[in-house]
């Protein structure tokens, strides 16, 4: 077996490895090289790896085919769409979002946007039609490349239609691009909206890789926080390059032949860096697959496996469970043998799930990876490496050579001492780190850099134990982690907040067996309203503004919301009652008026 070797091709090299400070901040990776990311992940695998599968996309629907792309005919179908946007008109540095389903065309999107120099912005098919249009216009985007629809599962989602509903009042949106995966009748715009299939034809094969300035952007995500607004998410082209490639090929040992099977969707971090990036630049065979674990059952993943010969499965901790609550005949006569290494991502792994992941999956001979990382810091920060250092079940344990983690105290004093608790800061600059929030670099500043001095701050709260190893607790700021998914609570209570009726509200999260985090609204209601009509509109609204991901999963209508005399809402006492945690809740006496708790708590459902 071996390792991959090969060095990057960049066209210039740097001047200077690193320039930074964390108080403006100002990070540069690299600075004065220059190259093209795709030229890492296609070109650079051509001639000797022209037939080794880059892509294997494995469909919703079982009988359907399914597909494998070659590095050479990957890079071709790049480079041909790559001629597409160029023909309409897009040029380096302009924004495209891609809203689609999983599919290659969304990689090739992707890689023909970073081929170009421009800018893609990909956006989670499972988002509504006001999430779009809020991100459309905050990157000012004037292309945006989608499907007539997707196949998720049982449904069949009309994605073009949420696109049009998006951008149609955004006179500015030049071109949208349309893919028909399910070739279902939708309206097409003149002069706007092009096929891509009408216009792959008109395409050159040929398409130079513009170069790039390391530190020039490759892609915004956005990700939720705090606030009610997303914010854009802003990496760069060698350093995320670099990171992606680096802790791909450690964490999960990657050997030369070996296939790889991320589940994320690339809507998210893990699947730009782990479907797409990481793998790809590595050289691997990455498996894609459309649909979700559970269709046509419970055993879909396991078919996968032994259908394609999986080597490596990355996956959530939030899909392990809810696998778990289907029970074991769903694996028991699976062919499993191909896997050598199980990894996790998204949230803290429990214990549980660890175990029946590495007995049941794993059969008690695969390495299981616990991989922390975030939206901003671009990859795998802290991780065991497969099979190569020890790992310890919901323990992510170690940082990766290059990481310099610290865990400071509420006065912002780092904690230095073994088998401790404290805020999960990172001291020190790596590679594939957010660079700023996109048209909004003093918010990147105030969000993970003004917390402590000279640290960037991750919003999470950790534990070190005696032998060092890290374990994250969960987020310590107003962001849930519901299956994965970051959805601030301020987005919710805004939504919830806009139905009519509704005076006011608070959303915490609670512990939920299988999504991790569940989302508990308090919801204070105009007098005389019915409730049950209410809450089917608190559904719609969330549903309308954000997407059906962040609906509540319990709504308690309250008269009061415990504050402070300030105004200011103890979320601290919420989040406990939604816990359940009831004789705990510590300090009320700051309250305004300590009687709303006692009123909440006797109406606790
Ligand atoms: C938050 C980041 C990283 C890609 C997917 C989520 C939580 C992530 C772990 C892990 C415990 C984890 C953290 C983090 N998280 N991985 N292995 N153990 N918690 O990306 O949406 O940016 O969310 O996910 O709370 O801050 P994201």
């Amino acid at each position: 077996m071996d390792r991959y070797s090969q060095p990057f091709c960049v066209e210039k090299k740097w001047n200077q490895v690193l320039e930074w400070n964390f108080t403006e901040p100002n990070i540069k990776w690299f600075s004065g090289a220059q190259l093209n990311i795709t030229e890492n992940c296609l070109d650079r695998h051509l001639p000797e790896r022209a037939h080794v599968p880059a892509l294997i996309w494995e469909p919703n629907n079982p009988h359907e085919s399914f597909r494998s792309l070659s590095y050479q005919n990957l890079f071709e179908q790049v480079c041909r769409f790559a001629n597409v946007l160029k023909n309409n008109g897009v040029k380096k540095g302009d924004r495209v979002c891609i809203y689609m389903g999983m599919i290659p065309e969304l990689s090739i999107a992707a890689l023909a946007c970073a081929r170009i120099g421009a800018i893609h912005s990909i956006i989670f098919g499972g988002f509504s039609a006001r999430s779009i249009s809020d991100r459309v216009q905050d990157a000012h985007a004037e292309f945006i490349i989608t499907c007539d629809g997707a196949y998720r599962g049982a449904k069949d989602i009309p994605l073009k239609k949420t696109v049009d509903e998006a951008i149609q009042n955004l006179a500015f949106v030049k071109k949208v691009f349309v893919y028909q995966r399910t070739n279902s009748p939708v309206f097409m715009q003149k002069g706007r909206d092009v096929w891509w299939s009408e216009e792959l034809k008109k395409a050159d094969a040929i398409c130079p890789a513009e170069t790039m300035n390391a530190e020039d952007i490759l892609f915004i995500l956005y990700t939720s926080g705090s606030t009610g607004k997303p914010k854009g998410v802003v990496h760069t082209c060698a350093g995320y390059m670099v990171w992606t490639h680096y802790t791909f090929v450690n964490v999960f040992q990657y050997q030369i032949g070996q296939t790889y099977f991320c589940t994320a969707d690339i809507g998210w971090i893990t699947g730009h860096s782990y479907i797409v990036y990481g793998p790809l630049s590595a050289g691997a065979t990455s498996l894609m697959f459309e649909g979700i674990p559970t269709y046509p059952d419970a055993g879909r993943f396991w078919d996968i496996v032994a259908k394609h010969q999986v080597h490596i499965l990355y996956t959530a901790p939030t899909a392990i469970r809810s696998l778990m609550a289907h029970g074991l005949d769903f694996v028991k006569d699976k062919n499993l043998s191909s896997l050598q290494v199980l990894g996790s991502v998204g949230e803290p792994i429990n214990e549980e799930a660890w175990h029946w992941l590495y007995k049941n999956i794993g059969k008690e001979k695969c390495p299981i990876v616990d991989t922390w990382w975030q939206t901003e810091t671009g990859g795998i920060m802290i991780s065991n490496l497969a099979g190569i250092t020890p790992q310890k079940p919901s323990y992510a344990t170690l940082p990766l050579p290059g990481v310099q983690l610290c865990l400071v105290d509420e006065n912002g004093n780092e904690i230095k001492e073994a088998h401790v608790s404290g805020n999960l800061c990172i001291k020190f600059p790596w590679p594939g780190m957010i660079r700023t929030t996109y048209n909004d670099h003093e918010r990147c500043r105030q969000t993970y850099f003004s917390t402590y001095k000279n640290a960037y701050f991750t919003g999470d709260g950790c534990l070190r134990d005696e032998q060092g190893f890290y374990r994250i607790t969960g987020r310590v700021d107003d962001v849930l982690n519901v299956s994965g998914h970051r959805i601030g609570t301020a987005e919710v209570e805004n939504a919830i907040n806009a139905c009519k009726g509704i005076i006011e509200s608070a959303v915490v999260g609670y512990p939920h067996e299988i999504k991790g985090q569940g989302i508990y609204a308090y919801v204070v209601c105009e007098e005389n309203h019915e409730t049950t009509e209410l809450q089917k509109n608190i559904h719609a609204s969330v549903s309308e503004m954000i997407g059906a991901i962040a609906k509540p999963d319990k709504i308690q209508w309250v008269k009061n919301l415990p504050k402070t005399r300030s105004g200011k809402i103890m979320r601290r006492i919420l989040r406990k009652i939604a816990e359940n945690e009831l004789s705990n809740l510590g300090d009320t006496s700051t309250l305004l008026d300590p009687a709303v708790v006692d009123d909440i708590i006797k109406t606790k459902i």
